[in-house]
Parts: C-alpha cells; structure tokens; sequence
C-alpha cells in the first residue's frame, strides 16, 4: 500500500484526492495546506489527516510519496523538500518556472533515490493515446502534419490569483500550452524547428501560436487563455496522415481513412461501477496517478514521463515564450 500525502488542497489537489480513493493500492493519508480551513475540509472528505505545512506534514507522518499539487513557483522547493525525506514525488505540471530549479527537482530525487515524475496528464489522457498509438504503429501511414489546441477563459480559481500572475505561473505560454508542448515531444521527439508567436494581454503572454516541424512533419500548437470567461474551455486535435486522418474536436475520436466508413475508436474508459465511484472527470488524471503508483509498488522505473522529458519539455516551452516575447 503506498501511502500518500498531498500538499495543496485546491482545484487540481481535490482532483487528486479524489483519484487516490480510487485505487486499491494507494491510501491518501495526509493533506497539507497554508490555508489550514482547505486541508481540513479536504482531509474530512478523505479521512485523512490535516497539515498547515510540508514541514509538520512530513514530521508527522510516513508517507512514501508526496503529490505536490502547489502553485508553480513553488514546487521546486517542496520538490526538494519532500524527497529529502525520503518521499517520491509527484508533482503537477509545469514542473518548474525554470531550468536551474528543474535541475534541483532531479538532482535532489536522484541523490535521495526516489522518484519523480511530472503530472503530464496528456500522455495518460484516452483519446491522446489512441493517437499515439496510431503514430507509433503507423496505422494510417506516416503523419504529415497535425494542429493541436487548448483554450480556455482566463483561469479565475486560483489561490492570490497566483494563475494569472505571470512571474508566479508564466501565463498561459507555459501554464497551458506546455500540455500541448510536451504531448507533441512524446509524438514526435525533439523538434528541429521552432517558430514561436503569442498574444500579450493584461496578464502577460496568455495566446500562443507555435509551428514546430519534426522532418517532414509540421505540428501547430496553439494556448490561450484569454477568452471570455462563458467560453467553453476546448481541447482538441486533427491530424493528417498519408491514408487518413484523426479528428478529436467536441465530439467523439474519428479514424478518417481512404476507402473506408468513417469510425470511432475504443476508447478505454473505466466505469464507476469498476471503480465504486464516478471517475468520468477523472479523464487522464486517473491513469497518471495509477501508473505512478503502480511503479512505486512494483519497483518498475518510470517510462512514459520521465524527469527529464519534463525538463525538456520546459526547455522547449521556455524557448517557445522566448521567441514569442522577442527575447
Ligand atoms: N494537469 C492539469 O490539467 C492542471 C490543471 C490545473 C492546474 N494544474 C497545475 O496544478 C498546480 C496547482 O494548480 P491549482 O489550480 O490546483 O491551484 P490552486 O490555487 O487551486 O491551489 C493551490 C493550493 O496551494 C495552496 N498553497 C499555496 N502555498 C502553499 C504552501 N506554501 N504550502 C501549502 N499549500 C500552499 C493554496 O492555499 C491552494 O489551496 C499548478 O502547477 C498548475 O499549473 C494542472
């Protein structure tokens, strides 16, 4: 049984708590928070224990990993923090706002001998990884290009405001679009070029558009959040191969291939009733968390993200906002 403690009880910290419940070989036992009120009622609903701090979290308790679910700027800190007591970490995306904490992150999991691993929840999201598996497997042929969106009304739940805060999150070109940044490296590799443009509004660089080509293929990525805020958040991608095409835009994953019916993959989803709970907007945040801990129980090291994809991820994402600010 892994023993889990989480630190930040907001959106994405109920979000994990709620997954944890979930999975027969974890147990949430611990919450921490700087707002004693939100690890309180968090705990409540978990039968876990509340904490004020890391700090008190660890001291009290024996956890073999921490999920740190904390505003950016500051999980280079707990990051370190937690594995020098021993703890795993999983940590939310962006890893960090920049290189040299990254390189904290990694050296201090590494010389502690524990793992870390960014929540990247795109590589664990359903309909990404069927195409992913369509890339991979060439099933439709080799790809030739593919348009990859994510917009959004500006985030408005965060704790301070720390989300629209740009020198706190890096704004929407690195809070948001690094989903789409990151998922593509794990398509494609390392891109061979980059051309980078954003949209400066009065939270900073919160729409970005970027063309990357891989070879002969050309990806374009586009973030943003400065919608308005009854705009439905949207992701969603289209992707053209050689003998076909797949579409993921509001309605169901279409496989488009020459000279056949349009169809509609399997997608692999859980059933409350599998899981005795209601995981359908769990999306990939289940089967990131699940495949964390997986590893940890079994011992098996960490594939699909690695500390270091993350960390080139961030590199190409800060180089994405370099190029957009003119820099
Ligand atoms: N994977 C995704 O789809 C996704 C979605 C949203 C946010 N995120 C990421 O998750 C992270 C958290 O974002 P959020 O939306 O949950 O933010 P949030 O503001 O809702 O929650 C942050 C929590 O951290 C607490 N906190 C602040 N400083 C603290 C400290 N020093 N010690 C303990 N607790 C502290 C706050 O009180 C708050 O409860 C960010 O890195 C964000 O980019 C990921």
């Amino acid at each position: 049984m892994i023993k889990v403690g989480i630190l930040g009880c907001g959106f994405m910290g109920k979000m994990h708590a709620n997954v944890y419940d979930t999975l027969p070989n974890a147990q949430l036992v611990a919450v921490a928070d700087i707002r004693p009120e939100a690890a309180s009622e968090l705990a409540g609903q978990h039968s876990a224990k509340a904490y004020d701090s890391l700090a008190r979290m660890l001291a009290a308790e024996k956890l073999d990993m921490v999920d740190i679910c904390l505003p950016t700027y500051l999980h280079a800190d707990a990051a370190v923090e937690a594995t020098k007591a021993g703890c795993s970490v999983l940590c939310e995306k962006p890893m960090a706002m920049n290189l040299e904490e990254a390189d904290r992150m990694i050296e201090a999991a590494r010389s502690s001998g524990v793992q870390l691993m960014i929540a990247h929840c795109i590589r664990f999201w359903p309909e990404y990884m069927v195409l992913k598996d369509y890339v991979d497997n060439k099933k439709l042929g080799p790809m030739l290009s593919i348009n990859l969106t994510r917009v959004s009304p500006l985030p408005g739940w965060g704790w301070e405001d720390w989300n629209i805060d740009e020198a706190r999150s890096g704004a929407a070109a690195l809070d948001l679009h690094i989903h789409d940044t990151d998922f593509i490296l794990y398509l494609l590799g390392q891109p061979d070029t980059i051309y980078a443009r954003g949209v400066v509004s009065a939270h900073g660089l919160n729409h970005m558009y970027t063309t990357m080509t891989f070879g002969k293929v050309v990806a374009h990525l586009e973030g943003g959040w400065d919608f308005p805020a009854d705009f439905p958040f949207k992701m969603a991608f289209r992707a053209a191969f050689e003998n076909g095409a797949i579409l993921w835009d509001g309605g169901p994953l279409t496989v488009y291939e020459n000279g056949k019916e349009p169809f509609q993959p399997k997608i692999e989803t859980i059933s409350a009733a599998d899981l005795g709970g209601n995981i359908s907007d769990m999306g990939g945040y289940y089967w990131e968390i699940k495949y964390f801990v997986d590893c940890l129980e079994s011992g098996q090291p960490l594939k699909t993200v690695t500390p270091e994809s993350s960390r080139q991820s961030l590199a190409v994402s800060l180089q994405e906002i370099a190029q957009a600010k003119g820099v």
